[in-house]
């Protein structure tokens, strides 16, 4: 079999190292092309290593040097900035993982059409910035998109079963965070440590404070309805504390089929990087023991509104999406860093969303160009906030 030549945006992070332990494990179906990360030059350079990638690309241009010498002697080429980091995407490659977090995923995504064949995407929020107009460049380039967050991938795999006209209704789960069941007066004292602390899920920071918030579901929600063109009303979300079903699809015939898997995002991960295969995981399946544990709630909208905002979102239309995604991207910085509470992150979004004049989008220059300007309004609005 010709091995897969992939990319991967954001290497260091959490969805991309355990992309990498999947490429170890199938060493001989892969051939690296590129990695690329943000700041940790360190990570990379180690990674670059062991892989032995083309060339590497690091966002934080202050770092080059230090990783030009690390890899000295290698022959692997050291990119950087913005544009290095696009130039890295659009090598020519099979599949490219985009695993970069936060909307600044976006450009080296679209970049990353210009070379492959496969888009395997886990950056969400560049699905809900750039919607449509960045699956249409991907369809209009023949580029196939593979979901990666884990709901998004079980969704995709249940709709290899059927018609979509057959389908009744989307349903993702939520894990509900470490602060299922809690009050307003609870939530105003929990601190970015507990936020931190998700129940089933190991991830990045920003990921692991919007499953907290449950911002998280509500951008999962855009971003169904973006990659399966389902409109809001019929994607929905439910509380399951157990993250062993992902994702439900409900037919015109009352069928339901549940895609379940135990919470590893090794698997959507693989899923993603072998389809229309599979490899062989060292993931056990769940046991029906495990299974018989199982509770499914609604979603708390009252003390966690952050679907609910979505909807709105979704139903307003891109530039209120738009906002969602950038002023959450904004207040979540804040409260990592401590200048604000956890319950100003819902605020910020709140207000920003009120407050801000949102123009109609044409294309997806102006939508970018949108994103900078709601980035400085929502930064204001979280600086006046304690
Ligand atoms: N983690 C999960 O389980 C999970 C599940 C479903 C979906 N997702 C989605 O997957 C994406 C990644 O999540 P994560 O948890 O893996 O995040 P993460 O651990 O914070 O990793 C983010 C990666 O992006 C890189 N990066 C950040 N800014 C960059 C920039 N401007 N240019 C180039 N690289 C940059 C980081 O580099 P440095 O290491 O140098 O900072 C790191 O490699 C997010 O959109 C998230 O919503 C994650």
């Amino acid at each position: 079999m010709q091995k897969k030549k992939i990319i991967i945006l954001g290497s260091t992070g959490s969805i991309g190292s355990q992309a990498l332990e999947v490429i170890e494990q199938n060493l001989d179906l892969f051939d690296v092309v590129a990695l690329v990360a943000g700041t940790r030059w360190e990570a990379l350079a180690k990674q670059a290593i062991a892989i032995r990638p083309k060339m590497v690309a690091i966002f934080d241009a202050q770092f080059v040097g230090l990783l030009e010498s690390a890899l000295s002697g290698t022959g692997i080429a050291v990119l950087s900035g913005e544009g290095g980091v696009c130039e890295a995407a659009r090598q020519p490659s099979d599949i490219v993982l985009a695993a970069m977090v936060g909307m600044s995923g976006l450009k080296p995504t679209l970049a990353s059409l210009e070379g492959t064949r496969s888009l395997a995407i886990a950056n969400k929020e560049s699905v809900v910035v750039g919607g449509r107009w960045l699956l249409d460049a991907a369809h209009k380039m023949n580029v196939q998109v593979l979901p990666v967050d884990s709901e998004h991938n079980g969704l995709f795999q249940l709709l290899q079963s059927d018609q979509k006209n057959n389908i009744h209704k989307l349903i993702l789960t939520a894990s509900g965070g470490p602060f299922r069941g809690f009050n307003k007066e609870q939530l105003k004292h929990v601190t970015v440590e507990q936020a931190l602390k998700h129940p089933n899920w190991s991830m990045g920071p920003k990921n692991t404070i919007d499953s907290a918030t449950l911002f998280n579901k509500g951008l999962e929600v855009i971003e169904a309805c973006r990659l399966f063109d389902f409109p809001s009303n019929k994607v929905e979300a439910w509380v399951h504390p157990q993250s062993f079903v992902h994702a439900v699809l409900e037919f015109k015939d009352g069928t339901q089929m549940f895609q379940i898997s135990r919470p590893s995002m090794k698997l959507p991960i693989a899923h993603a990087l072998s389809w229309p295969e599979r490899y062989s995981s060292d993931v056990t399946p769940l046991n029906f023991d495990e299974l018989s544990r199982m509770v499914f709630e609604p979603i708390d909208d009252e003390n966690f509104p952050a679907v609910r905002m979505a909807r709105a979102c979704l139903k307003s239309g891109m530039g209120a999406c738009i906002v969602y995604n950038v002023a959450n991207e904004c207040a979540v910085n804040a409260f990592l860093d401590r200048r604000i509470s956890f319950l100003k992150v819902m605020t910020i979004v709140q207000e920003v969303l009120d407050k801000m004049m949102i123009p109609a989008l044409g294309t997806i220059d102006e939508a970018m160009d949108f994103a900078e300007e709601v980035k400085v309004f929502a930064a204001n609005a979280a600086s006046k906030m304690f």
